[in-house]
This record gives C-alpha cells, structure tokens and sequence, in this order.
C-alpha cells in the first residue's frame, strides 16, 4: 500500500482501522466530486509531531465548504483536534494529513437531496511531492495543453474535489511527456498556478506571484513564502504573471504544501535563470526552520500533537 503507515482514519468523529473505514459506492460525492478537501502537514519538532498552520487549513476547508454549501457537522475547533487526534493515533513522527468533507449516500440527482455531509481525516507517510531530490535539484516544468479552469465556472480558490480533474488531465500529460510538473494558464493566457502548487518568481531582487484575479488557489504555503519574505524585507509584487515574465526570471520556484518550496529550474527545455538560486534557498531554509519550529517568529504556524502532560498510549487514547 502507498499509504505508509496508515493504520486509524478518523470518521464522523470515530477512529476506525484504516480496513474498516469505507463509505458506499452510491455517495454522491464520488459521482459528482461534491466534496471539498485540506492537504496539511505535520512535522517533526524538538516538542514532538506539530501540525504546520492547522487552524488556517481548517479554516479553508470551512470557506471551501460554505463556497460549495456544504455544512460541516462539527466546529472548525473539533477539527483542528480532531486531525491532531488522527495523527497522534497513527503514531506517526510526521505526516500528511487529508481531511475531506462530501456529499454521502441517500441521492443521486445532482441536487444532493437529503445527502448526509461525511467527513473524514486520513493521515500517513508521504514524501515530498515532486521527488525526495526536487528541493535541492529543482524540477522540469511544461505549460500545459490544459487551461486552467475560469473562476466564473467553478472558483478557484475553494479546495473542492471535483475541480482537481483539472490538474490531473494536465499532470497526466506532463508526466506522460517526461516533465515533472505541469504548468497551467488562465483564459487570459497568463500562469494561473501548477497543477498542486503556487508559482513564484524573482526578478531583479523582487518577489513576485499571482493572486486570487488570476484563478489560483490561495496557498497557506503561498502565504507562508510571503510572510517569510516580508519578515526578511524582501521586496514582493502580487501581480499577473505572463508567459514572457516566466521565461525571463532569475528564479521560479513553486509552493506547496505535499511539495514545499521547489525550484522551477527548467520549463518546456528553457533553463530559468543561470542556475543560481540565492533567494529560493534562502526561503526554503526558512520554510524548512518555520515548520519544524525553529523559528521564533512564527510559534503560532505549530499545533503540537502532544499537549504538555500527554503521551500517547496506544490507539487515540489519551493519557
Ligand atoms: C491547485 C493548487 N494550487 C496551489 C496549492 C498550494 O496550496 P497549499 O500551499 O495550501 O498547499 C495546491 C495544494 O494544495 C493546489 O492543489
């Protein structure tokens, strides 16, 4: 199984072995992707296990959710402990961490009448998205055939289940062409975003990104990277980013949070830049001391597993 380490999902407010945790096949979220999703992760700190900007994530599952009038069963606080929860009952050092909110089964027209909201936390071992190597090595982008999907047909910046066939056509085809990531354009012929990342560029010593105008999610990793930046005054410009603007930077790189900060060294066989990346590393070690708590700026980014006086003593117990 590819899911490493996996053993309790957290299900309607019970952990179950991950076996035992299934839905039915007529959910309507399955046949329409009515559901909306987080992708967190937790690190490995001197304090034990934390959870990297919890509260934010929950609270996007929650504005994915009310975007798609979907209502969540449970306070956004029982979710931040519930996903705490399902970490610490896998017993693992750190993780990825999916929480996902859908339509159940009771109907199949496409007005999800009387369908039951199903939530669930999944949590396991998973590496860095893009390779183990991606951060140090960068990667090979293409622009994909694929155009990012217009917020007027669907908004971008909800997390919802649906919309990711989206980057999955365009991932498809980028690996299928022997790139490691694919990049996507807006209906007006500017980046949008990757297919599971923000994109960043610096020019001329400025950061640069798109925002919500240009159909991209809004990343926690995104805002992370600016918060970063702006603790180091790094000069930052949110604006649109063209085609031309990718192909003349000194440095890209995307964010994250299953890929983290990894440089974009190539795209559609253009080298970005000489190959020198002083500011991308520079926030990659940033990142790297924020989410393992060793940066006294931001304590507030951590959600520890185990509360002082706790230790884990078996399946979801607490001692
Ligand atoms: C399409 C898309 N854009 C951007 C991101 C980055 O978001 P975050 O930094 O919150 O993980 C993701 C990852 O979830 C994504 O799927």
């Amino acid at each position: 199984m590819s899911f490493k380490n996996a053993t309790m999902v957290w299900k309607n407010g019970t952990l179950l072995p991950w076996t035992e945790a299934t839905f039915h096949v007529s959910v309507h979220g399955l046949h329409y992707g009515t559901g909306v999703f987080e992708g967190i992760r937790a690190y490995e700190t001197e304090r034990g296990p934390a959870v990297f900007r919890l509260q934010e994530h929950i609270q996007r599952l929650f504005a994915s959710a009310r975007i798609h009038s979907i209502e969540i069963p449970y306070s956004q606080e029982t979710l931040e402990e519930a996903v705490l929860e399902t970490l610490r009952a896998n017993g693992l050092q750190s993780a990825y961490l999916r929480p996902i909110v859908f339509f159940g089964s009771e109907s199949l027209g496409l007005l999800p009448l009387n369908c039951p909201t199903e939530v669930a936390i999944l949590a396991w071992e998973w590496d860095l998205l893009l390779g183990a190597e991606s951060a140090e090595k960068g990667i090979r982008a293409t622009i994909s055939s694929w155009q990012k999907f217009d917020s007027n047909a669907m908004p971008a910046t909800a997390k919802a289940c649906g919309q990711y066939l989206n980057s999955v056509l365009a991932t498809r085809e980028a690996r299928a062409r022997g790139f490691h990531e694919a990049l996507l354009l807006n209906s007006s012929g500017n980046l949008a975003e990757g297919a599971g990342e923000n994109v960043f560029l610096v020019k001329n010593g400025t950061l640069v990104t798109n925002g919500q105008a240009d159909d991209v999610l809004l990343g926690i990793t995104r805002d992370s990277v600016l918060q970063l930046a702006r603790d180091r005054s790094l000069p930052i410009v949110t604006r649109s980013i063209s085609k031309l603007d990718l192909f003349t930077a000194d440095e890209a790189f995307v964010t994250g949070t299953a890929a983290e900060i990894v440089p974009l060294c190539e795209i559609d066989g253009q080298t970005i830049g000489t190959g020198q990346r002083p500011v991308t590393r520079e926030l990659q070690q940033a990142y790297q001391a924020a989410v393992r708590g060793q940066d006294p700026h931001h304590p507030e980014w951590l959600a520890y597993a185990e509360k002082p006086g706790f230790r884990v003593q078996g399946l979801g117990s607490r001692g």
